[in-house]
């Protein structure tokens, strides 16, 4: 799915929330199972005594009723002796009637008086036969009646609304992965039965021509409504279906009958959609060119359409469906004069990854959702480097770093982090959360690595055997491995390198293991001698570390002879501990050439200190270091603070640095976690103070030297360094940001035709907001009513949240309940951008929460919802008063909170697991800035700060 989490937007909230209180995790990986089956609970599972060819699916849509009349007939061989039973899924309304009939069309009897049997638990339908059957070919019609679901988190076939001219209007799509096709038709749903489809949908005629994954074959009358039958699909999975049915318009950019391209949406935005046809466009041609297999040429025998649609209320990112992929819309739709730069390069990076979806996903499925990574981690590794070949400007080669790998790490350094296969997955549930950073960003870091180690063309070798020898089948990760195999058996220069090395034991490894490493690397500067050691990584400390090992590809320099060039690995560190012998001297080393490895690296103290110094050298002598390695070491270095597994002292020699660091790549690196260390401190002022003041001294020569105002000259990450600075900036209350971004805001209040700069927007309406009044709050809330642009409006709802004003807040918290212009999916988003507008905001969120527990979970779109907005108070609740009162209130409230007392309880802990740190690491790192700081004030705060901990351990 292009469940695409908003990783990036919500990074900061996610780094405080996968914060899990420790726990034991044992998972060991040696054990190669046969994973063709996951069958922990075996009644979860269909068996593959029954293989569907042909699904004629043929729905009849009442929008306005919601609901459809649906009849499917199922073409299926039977593989096993003497059936007694045909099982598959259903979650329909109702089923009117069954009937099977043999390959000479004869009728074959059905048990009396139990024809079928349905099960609402697994969501089955079983076909008990009178008589055991013989192998062979039956065809299955089923009549059934079907709802159109009216909560597009439910999926399914569901419902949603637009506006044209203050008119509300209709329309229908579909959201099926991972486990909702059988709330449309009754299918055998799951991934490893791959059929051809053939769709019909009947519609009223005012609306326009329903789409689906393949072009409308047929039109039909049907008294007085209208009936489209489209082509037959490739070999599919169910769950990769899709039909919309709308008024909805449709704008070519090629329509040659080989190569079409469509990009569809509501009417009046389509001068919204060329950014997005031309960019596809593009990315598609780089795909089939990489791939080596044609995206128009996989319809088998049909022609393969090639439709982005964007739909105003959509559960996740986007999807994949092959030929019709569905997007939130603010995730296809582009206006130069509304969307900044963050949401134009998600339309490139979105667009890339459902498009490589149809290569991984769609033609060669994964077998079972327990080794989803087979589909997303390859969606999300192309996410960037075919947005990066089609549009090299964006960057999205070194981005992926600071997106993926690092996000990858983050969530590896929490107990809970699962393996890319993972054998618990056997329930809707745990399918669910298996579409996790594990599945997309942590394999993806893990494709990446493998890319470096095997080479580019090796590596795009062994993809193309793996996609040619499984097309419209299913794959494994022994399938891929062996593929990988092949390509590097073939390839001189590998074998060369790397004699007797299995990469697919290799890639096996990181397949299996939970988590990631950190190498220990220690420098004997008189001997030469590096010693490597490694073991987990764990963000908390004090957390049980398992005895995992990884086969780690080891690249690196030394500052003798610096290069950071060759991202081959020198050798695979496996095993626990490994020494190898450099030239003696005083020279320190840098592991990791340019992140290429999915793995943290810390040095011996000493080393470190001479890093800490090379890198704080006059004449920018930081900058003979690649930037991607600078980025590392502060993000490492952060963590090892919050873990203790650096001296605190020496962590801020290292970062010194940043006083005179410019990059975008090394400042995205460090925000999250410097953001995290100062929320630690809240409920000690003057820690909290200091640490505000430090984090404005390292960034002052950033902020000089990025200017308020963008140049037409700037770089993408130029533009994207400014928009994370200047956010951060103003929200440390930097005079120059707030007064530039005051002046940006009056002269656009005064006269809305003064547009404030698109890329400054988030940060320049949030500071209008935050020193304004309740008319700075209504203005704003007007541009949102009238805004035509789904990302803009997404800008502005975030900016809303900035009013300090309690009266314009509570408003704001209401209307996340009764405004049907905040989409479902916003809603969710608008809880959490009220605590993070400004900390005074929490008392009146939470009040808000507590009183409209059961409304939240209604208008947000259900109790799993809910659970988000409850889950993502954790961060904020940063004062021992504050999780008192929560605390309390998730005690009261057990019976209103239903399910959600879980995630009220986890809050808690997770709260408090925070705090504590806070409390007792605050000293430490007050020291430690304060030595580095040009504040006079040394002693008297130092007692201040001392004096509050008294306080708070008393308590
Ligand atoms: C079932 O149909 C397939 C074609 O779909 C055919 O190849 C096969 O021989 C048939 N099997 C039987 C037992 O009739
Ligand atoms: C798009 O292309 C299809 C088929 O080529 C054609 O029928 C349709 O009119 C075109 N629509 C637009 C808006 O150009
Ligand atoms: C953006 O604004 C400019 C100047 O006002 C205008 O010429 C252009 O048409 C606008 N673009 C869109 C897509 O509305
Ligand atoms: C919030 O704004 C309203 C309306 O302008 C005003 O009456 C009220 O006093 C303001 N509240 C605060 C706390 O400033
Ligand atoms: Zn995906």
């Amino acid at each position: 799915m292009g469940t695409i989490m908003l990783i990036q937007i919500f990074a900061c909230l996610l780094l405080g929330a996968v914060a899990v209180p420790p726990e034991l995790e044992f998972m060991d990986s040696t054990l190669i199972e046969d994973r063709s089956t996951n069958l922990d609970d075996p009644k979860y599972r269909l068996t593959d005594a029954v293989q569907p060819t042909d699904m004629y699916v043929d729905l009849d849509v009442y929008l306005q009723e919601a609901r459809f009349n649906g009849f499917v007939r199922l073409d299926v061989q039977t593989r096993e002796e003497n059936l007694r039973q045909i099982v598959m899924h259903q979650k329909v309304v109702s089923i009117q009637t069954v009937n099977v009939v043999d390959s000479a069309g004869r009728p074959v009897n059905l048990q009396f008086p139990d024809p079928y049997t349905t099960d609402d638990y697994y969501e089955i339908l079983t076909i008990n036969f009178a008589n055991p059957i013989p192998i062979g070919n039956y065809s299955i019609s089923i009549r059934y009646q079907g709802a159109i679901n009216l909560n597009q988190f439910e999926r399914g076939f569901y419902r949603g609304h637009y506006f044209l001219n203050n008119q509300m209007r209709y329309y229908a799509t579909t959201q099926f992965q991972p486990y909702y096709a059988r709330m449309a038709f009754p299918c055998f749903d799951e991934p490893q039965f791959k059929s051809r489809f053939i769709i019909s949908i009947t519609r009223d005629p005012s609306l326009s021509p329903s789409y689906s994954n393949m072009p409308i074959a047929l039109t039909s009358t049907a008294g007085v409504r209208l009936r489209e039958t489209f082509f037959p699909t490739p070999i599919v999975s169910a769950y990769l279906v899709a039909f919309t049915v709308s008024d909805f318009v449709e704008t070519n950019y090629t329509h040659t009958d080989t190569r079409p391209f469509g990009i569809v949406s509501r009417p009046g935005v389509t001068n919204q959609h060329p950014y997005a046809a031309e960019t596809g466009l593009e990315i598609t041609n780089v795909m089939d060119d990489y791939f080596g297999i044609d995206y128009n040429d996989m319809g088998q025998g049909q022609p393969m359409k090639n439709d982005h649609l964007a739909i105003p209320d959509f559960p996740a990112g986007a999807m994949e469906n092959w030929g019709m992929v569905n997007y939130r819309e603010a995730y296809l739709l582009y206006d130069e004069n509304h969307t900044n730069l963050i949401n134009k390069i998600f339309i490139a990076t979105i667009m890339a990854h459902e498009l490589a979806h149809k290569w991984f996903g769609n033609l060669v499925t994964c077998f079972w959702w327990s080794n989803l990574w087979l589909n997303e981690s390859f969606a999300s590794l192309f996410e960037y480097f075919s947005a990066h070949e089609a549009n090299p400007s964006l960057e999205l080669d070194d981005q992926f770093v600071v997106d993926q790998v690092h996000s990858a790490l983050n969530w590896d350094a929490g107990a809970a982090a699962t393996p890319m296969n993972f054998s618990d997955v056997d329930s809707n549930p745990s399918i669910s959360s298996h579409f996790s950073v594990t599945s997309y960003a942590k394999g993806a870091s893990v494709l990446r690595m493998m890319e470096h180690f095997l080479g580019p063309r090796c590596f795009r070798m062994g993809l193309r055997y793996y996609l040619r020898e499984n097309a419209y089948g299913i794959g494994t990760p022994e399938k891929l491995y062996d593929a990988l195999r092949r390509a590097a058996a073939e390839d001189m220069e590998f074998r060369r390198l790397y004699p007797n090395v299995d990469v697919g034991a290799i890639l096996d490894n990181w397949v299996q293991n939970p988590g990631s490493p950190v190498v220990n690397v220690h420098v004997n500067m008189s001997t030469g001698l590096i010693t490597f050691t490694q073991e987990r990584f764990y963000v908390w400390p004090n957390t049980p570390i398992p005895n995992t090992r990884w086969h780690i590809p080891i690249t690196w320099t030394h500052s003798g002879n610096f290069s950071f060039e060759n991202t081959r690995p020198s050798f695979i560190f496996s095993g626990d501990s490994h020494t190898i012998q450099n030239t003696p001297g005083h020279n320190f080393v840098i592991l990791n050439i340019a992140q290429s490895g999915l793995y943290r690296v810390n040095y011996d103290d000493h080393n470190w200190e001479m890093i800490a110094a090379y890198l704080r050298r006059s004449n920018n002598n930081r900058l003979t270091v690649h930037k991607l390695n600078r980025a590392q070491m502060v993000n490492d270095v952060l963590y090892f603070v919050r873990a203790r597994k650096i001296n605190i002292d020496r962590a801020f020699d290292v970062l010194s640095f940043l006083r005179s660091e410019t990059d975008y790549y090394v400042w995205a690196a460090a925000i999250g976690q410097l953001n995290w260390i100062r929320n630690r401190f809240e409920h000690l002022p003057t820690a909290h103070e200091l640490f505000t003041r430090y984090m404005l001294q390292q960034m002052a020569t950033v902020i000089n030297h990025l200017g308020y105002d963008e140049r037409s000259t700037d770089s993408t990450s130029t533009i994207l360094n400014r928009m994370q600075i200047m956010n951060l900036a103003c929200n440390l209350g930097h005079a120059g940001c707030i007064s530039d971004s005051l002046r940006k805001w009056n002269s656009f209040k005064q006269n809305s035709s003064n547009l404030v700069p698109v890329n400054q927007r988030r940060y320049v309406y949030c500071v209008g907001l935050r020193e304004g009044d309740s008319s700075d709050y209504d203005f704003l809330m007007q541009q949102y009513m009238t805004s035509e642009n789904a990302a803009d409006m997404v800008v502005i709802l975030r900016a809303l949240a900035c009013t300090k004003n309690t009266t314009s807040l509570n408003h704001y918290l209401h209307q996340t309940l009764t405004n049907d212009r905040i989409r479902l999916h916003d809603r969710t988003n608008a809880f959490t951008f009220a605590l993070q507008g400004n900390s005074e905001n929490l008392d009146t969120v939470l009040e808000f929460l507590f009183q409209n527990i059961a409304a939240i979970r209604e208008a947000h779109g259900g109790a799993a919802r809910l659970n988000i907005n409850i889950n993502n108070i954790a961060g904020f609740l940063t004062k021992f008063e504050d999780i008192e009162k929560f605390r309390l209130w998730v005690n009261q409230n057990q019976v209103a909170l239903g399910s959600s007392v879980f995630a009220g309880a986890g809050v808690v802990t997770s709260a408090m697991n925070q705090l504590t740190w806070g409390s007792q690491n605050a000293l430490d790192i007050h020291t430690s800035v304060l030595a580095r700081s040009s504040a006079a004030t040394v002693t008297t705060s130092l007692m201040l700060l001392l004096s509050v901990l008294a306080i708070h351990f008393i308590r």
